[in-house]
C-alpha cells in the first residue's frame, strides 16, 4: 500500500473535482510550519498527476485568518545566524516554489486574514478569490524582520501597477483590504461568506485549466520609495526598512525569479542578525509594543 502521511493541519475534501486544503492550526491563526507545508506539498504531489482532479483551492480554517504568516516561535533560534536563517527561508519556500512551477491550478481562498508567509503563499497561487472582508498585511517589518518567502520579489512582477502599494505594504506594514487589492489586480474575484469563497474558488480552478501563467522572469521596474515621516522614529527600525528597500530594488534587477528569490532569502539572513530582529520578536512573544529606537 502506498504511504500516506498523517493529515493533521490540513484537511482535504473533495468538491468537484477540486481538492480543497483546509490550513488547520486555529490555535495559532493557521499559521504555517514546517509539518503544515509538508502535509500541503504531500496533498498536491499525491494529486497533481491524477487526471480526475482538475486543481486545488487553499482556504484556511475558521473566519478570522487564512493564515498568520510562517510560526514566529521558531524564529529566536534563527536569530544571529544569518546562514541558518537564509536556509529556513529557502526551506520555508519550497511550497511556494513548487506552485510555481505546478502543472495544476492553485487558487486560495482568502477567508480573512493573510498575514506575512500567508499572504506569501496566496500570492504564489495562480488566483486569489477573497471574501470581502479579507485584509492582507505584510506585518514582518513591525516584528524587526523581512518577508523573505517571495513578497520583496513576485507581486512586483505579477502586478506592477501595485507597486507603490506594495511599498507601503512592505516597508510601513500597511494593511490592503480586499476591495482595494481586487482594484489593483491582486485578487481576482471577490466573495461573501467562506461557502461562496470555496465554490467560487472552486470554479476558478476550472476556469483556469490549461491556462496557469508563469510568473515573468524579469527584470522588473519599481518606483521609488518614500521616504519615512519623522513622527514615526521607533516605530520601525531604520535598518530594515533599508534592507527591505535594497532587496526589492536588487530583486526587481535580477533576469531570473530564481536570482531574485534568493536575494529574498539572504535579505531575510541578514535581517535575522541585527538588534531590530532580536527586538521585534521579543516584542512578539511577550505580547508587547516593540521599540526599535535603539535599532
Ligand atoms: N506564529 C505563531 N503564533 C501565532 C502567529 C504566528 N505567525 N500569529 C498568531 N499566533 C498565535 C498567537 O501567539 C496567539 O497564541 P496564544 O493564544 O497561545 O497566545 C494565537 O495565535 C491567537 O493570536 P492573538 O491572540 O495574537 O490574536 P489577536 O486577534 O489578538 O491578533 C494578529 C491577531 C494581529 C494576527 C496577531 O496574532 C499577530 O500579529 N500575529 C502575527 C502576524 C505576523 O506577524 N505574521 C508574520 C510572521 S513572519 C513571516 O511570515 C515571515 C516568513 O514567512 C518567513
Amino acid at each position: 500500500p502506498q504511504y500516506q502521511p498523517a493529515q493533521r493541519h490540513v484537511l482535504v475534501d473533495d468538491v468537484d473535482r477540486v481538492k480543497v486544503i483546509t490550513l488547520r492550526r486555529p490555535e495559532a491563526l493557521n499559521a504555517l510550519h514546517d509539518e503544515m507545508t509538508d502535509e500541503i506539498l504531500a496533498v498536491i504531489r499525491r494529486h497533481e498527476a491524477d487526471p480526475r482532479v482538475a486543481g486545488f483551492v487553499i482556504v484556511g480554517y475558521g473566519t478570522k485568518a487564512f493564515c498568520a504568516g510562517a510560526d514566529i516561535g521558531r524564529f529566536p533560534s534563527l536569530l544571529g545566524d544569518a546562514d541558518a536563517a537564509a536556509q529556513y527561508a529557502r526551506d520555508c519556500s519550497r511550497l511556494l516554489v513548487h506552485l510555481d512551477r505546478s502543472p495544476k491550478p492553485v487558487v486560495a481562498a482568502l477567508n480573512g486574514m493573510g498575514l506575512g508567509g500567508g499572504l506569501e503563499l496566496a500570492m504564489r497561487c495562480h488566483a486569489i478569490v477573497a471574501d470581502r472582508r479579507a485584509v492582507m498585511q505584510l506585518p514582518e517589518v513591525g516584528l524587526g524582520i523581512v518577508p523573505g518567502i517571495g513578497a520583496m520579489v513576485v507581486p512586483y512582477r505579477r502586478w506592477p501597477r501595485a507597486a507603490a502599494v506594495l511599498h507601503g505594504m512592505l516597508t510601513r506594514g500597511e494593511r490592503l483590504r480586499a476591495g482595494q487589492a481586487q482594484e489593483l489586480g491582486i485578487v481576482d474575484e471577490l466573495a461573501d461568506g467562506w461557502q461562496d469563497l470555496v465554490t467560487r474558488a472552486v470554479a476558478r480552478v476550472h476556469a483556469l485549466a490549461g491556462a496557469v501563467r508563469p510568473i515573468p522572469d524579469g527584470p522588473v521596474a519599481v518606483p521609488p520609495f518614500e521616504p519615512a515621516p519623522a513622527a514615526e522614529a521607533g516605530v520601525r527600525s531604520a535598518a530594515i526598512v533599508a534592507l527591505i528597500e535594497q532587496a526589492v530594488r536588487e530583486a526587481a534587477a535580477a533576469t531570473t525569479l530564481g536570482d531574485a528569490l534568493e536575494i529574498g532569502y539572504r535579505a531575510f539572513g541578514a535581517a535575522a542578525c541585527t538588534p531590530a530582529a532580536r527586538e521585534g520578536i521579543a516584542a512578539f512573544l511577550a505580547k508587547r509594543s516593540p521599540d526599535f529606537v535603539a535599532t
